[in-house]
């Protein structure tokens, strides 16, 4: 009997440990549902980022973002995203490096490769978008042809 409630607690504890980890693992995903571009670049620090846009009506409505990097590399990437936030893909063209730099405040000269990558992410994710749409565009034609 005594075995029966110690196989039964593990249990329940194991389910738990999944069904939290999955609840934890859901609502802090960088990614979220149906995004117009994506993008995902691992530099040649070996560091990861991923940007996710949605548009509506030409803007960025939403953004999310993720790395595994460091905190420089989080801010930049973190950055990159907001200041696509309410911009058109031309205004979005224009966010590179230096001014991802700007937006935190600066970096340390050897950290000055976070900004790069997080301006590569976003421009790789309004590419995703771009082809996308034109992709659909292209399909619509077709379809009334
Ligand atoms: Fe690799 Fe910042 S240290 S992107």
């Amino acid at each position: 009997m005594l075995e029966l409630k110690v196989i039964l607690s593990g249990a329940i504890i194991l389910t738990s440990v999944v069904v939290l980890w999955a609840i934890i693992h859901y609502f802090s995903g960088p990614e979220f549902k149906e995004p117009d571009g994506k993008a995902r670049i691992t530099g040649s620090c070996g560091d990861t980022m991923e940007i996710y846009l949605k548009f509506r009506d030409g803007r960025v409505v939403d953004s999310s973002c993720w790395t595994d990097g460091c905190t420089y590399s989080y801010n930049c990437v973190v950055a990159a995203a907001q200041m696509a936030k309410g911009r058109t893909p031309e205004e979005i063209l224009e966010i590179d490096a230096q001014k991802i730099q700007d937006y935190i405040g600066g970096l340390p000269k050897d950290h000055l490769h976070c900004a790069k990558l997080a301006e590569e992410t976003l421009q790789a994710a309004l590419e995703d978008y771009i082809k996308k749409l034109v992709q659909s565009q292209k399909e619509k034609e077709r379809f009334t042809d």
